[in-house]
């Protein structure tokens, strides 16, 4: 049978087949084989397999040797917030000089800083700006990605991060997951009028974004409160519209038993989630997202308790957080080398947290986040003669090819 493309020759073949979400046991289990192959044809997996099976099964006019090499599916980053302008360098070491992040954002920086910057930048400008971060996520491996609006807080700029998120889609190799998140902050034009924005996201902006899109809400003290996250949440839901939020980031308000209860597809960050709601948690379908960028960016020593979250069956993913405040960080090898440290996962738990757990954060394990006949032909081979390298090693980038939908982008 003829092909398009065959790998072959894999030290380790990470297929990651079988059921999704993992969890428990089932999180360990990379579909590995060793000396395997994979063989595309028109952007799909055709077939993965021990390399003497697929090579006497398959010719393919073209062929790489991944001798020495992993070869698995490319990362799904399930948080992101990739498209703003402007940067916060200075924010940052306001901070190593003892400033927090809260504090910052009391005084009208944080978030504010960058939904400014973001307002001031045309349209084009915002896809130019954010084009490069994903060309480093691409050359990162990543090559699906969830992101999220939420710098604009006002009809026409999260209409624009929207557009800059489409657009991207369109003429971007990576595939892009679009999330409306209105409720991220409070603009300061809002101040003491709380509510009254909470008004605008439900009556006004999400009525025009509809149902095609995502919607998150930043549950936290110091953004949303419980009551307003969820006014959120349920008026998206009624729009059709499938929900996520920002839970446990910085204070527990509730959010992740809001999740469950709303049944939302991911509840994310999770630092300081109490063992009730872990619970309620793992015995949801609601996906876990660890974000462990984001206290390292921040330099805390808080981490999501994962270890908790596994033992008690639930399903987790890892996510960059990719964004100009807490955590600019486009490497999802970086962060699975942060999971397994300070998280305590083991690299193989990590990899599936990083592709087909995550896929399913996104809602597109059909299509993306495993190697099996049929999915997209969404394929990275490492410079690195083992998986647990991928943990192990950290600072440079280990990706060595991306091929994307069957064409190789990197
Ligand atoms: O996920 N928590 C809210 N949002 C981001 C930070 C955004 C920012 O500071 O610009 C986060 O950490
Ligand atoms: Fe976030």
């Amino acid at each position: 049978m003829n092909a398009d493309l065959l790998i072959h020759s894999a030290a380790q073949l990470l297929t990651l087949a079988g059921p999704h979400p993992r969890r428990g046991e089932a999180m360990s289990d990379l579909g590995l084989i060793e000396d395997g192959a994979v063989a595309v044809r028109e952007g799909c997996i055709l077939a993965v397999g021990p390399t003497a099976e697929i090579r006497t099964e398959f010719a393919a006019r073209q062929e790489i040797d991944a001798s020495g090499k992993v070869v698995m599916p490319g990362f799904v980053d399930p948080h992101t917030h990739a498209v703003w302008a402007g940067d916060r360098a200075d924010e940052f070491e306001m901070r190593l000089r003892g400033a927090t992040y809260m504090e910052i954002m009391a005084a009208g920086g944080g978030i504010m800083s960058t939904v400014r910057a973001t307002r001031a930048a045309s349209l084009d400008e915002l896809i130019a700006q954010s084009r490069r971060r994903l060309d480093v996520m691409l050359a990162h491996g990543t090559t699906t990605a969830e992101v999220k609006t939420g710098y604009g807080l006002d009809v026409e700029n999260e209409l624009k991060q929207l557009r800059a998120i489409y657009v991207l889609n369109q003429t971007h190799p990576m595939t892009l997951v679009p999330t409306f998140l209105g409720a991220h902050a409070v603009p300061a034009e809002y101040k003491g009028r709380e509510d009254e924005y909470v008004d605008l996201v439900v009556e006004e902006m999400l009525p025009t974004i509809k149902s095609q899109v995502f919607c998150d809400v930043f549950c936290d003290e110091g953004a949303f409160t419980l009551e307003q996250s969820r006014r959120v949440l349920e008026a998206a839901r009624a729009l059709g519209c499938r929900l996520k939020i920002h839970a446990d980031e910085f204070k527990s308000l509730g959010g992740t038993r809001l999740a469950v209860e709303l049944g939302a597809i991911s509840a994310d960050h999770l630092v300081c989630t109490p063992p009730d709601e872990i619970e309620l948690l793992a015995r949801s379908d609601t996906i876990a997202v660890a974000l462990p960028g984001t206290p390292f960016g921040l330099a805390y020593h808080e981490y999501t308790p994962a270890r908790a979250i596994i033992a008690a069956g639930g399903a987790l993913a890892l996510a960059t957080d990719l964004n100009p405040g807490t955590c600019w960080c486009e490497s999802m090898p970086f962060i699975i080398a942060l999971a397994c440290r300070y998280m305590r996962l083991t690299p193989a738990e990590a990899i599936v947290a990083a592709t087909i757990n995550a896929a399913c954060a996104v809602g597109l394990a059909h299509q993306v986040g495993n190697l099996e006949a049929g999915k997209q032909a969404d394929i990275v081979i490492l410079d690195l003669p083992g998986y647990q390298h991928l943990a192990y090693r950290f600072g440079p980038n280990p990706v060595q090819m991306v091929i994307k939908a069957g064409r190789r982008v990197v």
